[in-house]
């Protein structure tokens, strides 16, 4: 553990009460002035700590960054997020650079976060917005031993991840839609975009990216996804620690995907179908610009989207865009 992590690890088990700056020069075995030097950069961190001439220093909030440091502590995963969390202020997109640690080697269970996306990227190149220190960009880097037919049942996987997150840190009625759509009141508060690379018909890496819309007010959103989008904030009213929040997705998609590997993917199945709003309803699925009218009917075990359509047919949909009709 470097010094600085020292230094805040001290003031984090102190909660709230001054700790002296000679008491942490004494232990540390550094000097006053490295005390607090290594503050002032806890400081631009992000870290609300008050400074006192007599007193010494006490943590007053954690930095509402997306650091590395705060998601590793405490948690509780065996190897997603133990090896590498990449961090960003800016980046194009955290996918585009979780796919180039991955083609470079990057052991599975590394991620990639960041504050801002200059260039987010959804399904069928659609853009992905996301404001500024609100929500969650996050792209995890894994290495299934799956065949690349199966790589789609990881996006299902994750949905179920992300939904069991959310209803234990908010309550609220959160709705899978597929394939991996998090919609709350019919808005949607979380998309996923799953991107795989393939040698011969083994999977070498499967980057899941996520956004997640955490604190963002209505107001942020652009006007163009105004009425399609929602935040936690918006439909609760308060603010979410979004380093909170990826801990327990962290250590919920961990689970899970171990499941799947384990067990199948249907081993997970019926929780998807519970949280999903999907079964039983009226919809157009739009199957690269063909229409398909019908009634959903199921969800295959490998995750196909089974539609009885207006045509009499079953139809076994991999991937598509679903509208539910009135
Ligand atoms: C969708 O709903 O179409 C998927 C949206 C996925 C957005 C996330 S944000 C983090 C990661 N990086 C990207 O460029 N996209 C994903």
């Amino acid at each position: 553990m470097t010094t600085r992590k020292k230094l805040l690890a001290a003031l984090k088990q102190n909660s709230g009460e001054f700790v002296s700056g000679e008491v942490l020069s004494t232990h540390y075995h550094i000097s006053r002035a490295a005390v607090s030097k290594h503050i002032s950069v806890l400081k631009k961190s992000g870290y609300d700590i008050e400074s006192s001439p007599k007193k010494g220093y006490a943590l007053r909030a954690l930095s509402p960054l997306l650091l590395p440091d705060e998601i590793t502590d405490g948690l509780a995963t065996d190897f997603l997020g133990k090896n590498e969390i990449f961090y960003f202020d800016t980046i194009d997109s955290t996918n585009n650079k979780a796919k180039e640690l991955a083609s470079n080697g990057v052991p599975e269970g590394c991620i990639v976060v960041a504050e801002k996306q200059k260039a987010g990227r959804g399904r069928k190149g659609r853009s992905w917005f996301s404001a500024e220190g609100d929500g969650i960009c996050l792209s995890l880097i894994l290495r299934p031993a799956i065949p690349p037919s199966e790589a789609s049942q990881i996006t299902l996987m994750t949905a179920v991840a992300l939904a069991e997150t959310l209803l234990s840190h908010t309550g609220i009625d959160i709705k899978i839609k597929w394939p991996n759509d998090i919609l709350v009141n019919g808005k949607k508060l979380a998309g996923i975009l799953t991107e795989m690379t393939m040698e011969m018909d083994a999977v070498d890496y499967i980057v899941i990216g996520l956004g997640l819309n955490v604190n963002t007010p209505l107001e942020s959103f652009p006007s163009e996804v105004k009425t399609i989008a929602t935040s936690l904030f918006n439909e609760t009213g308060r603010s979410y620690s979004r380093v909170g929040i990826i801990k327990t997705f962290l250590h919920n998609f961990e689970t899970l995907y171990i499941s799947v590997q384990e067990r199948g993917f249907s081993s997970i199945i019926k929780r998807w179908k519970e949280l999903s709003n999907i079964i039983g309803k009226n919809v157009t699925v739009d199957v690269i610009g063909k229409q398909i009218k019908g009634v959903v009917k199921d969800i295959g075990d490998d995750g196909v989207l089974i539609v009885m359509g207006q045509d009499g047919h079953h139809h076994q949909i991999i991937s598509g865009d679903v509208i539910v009709n009135p």
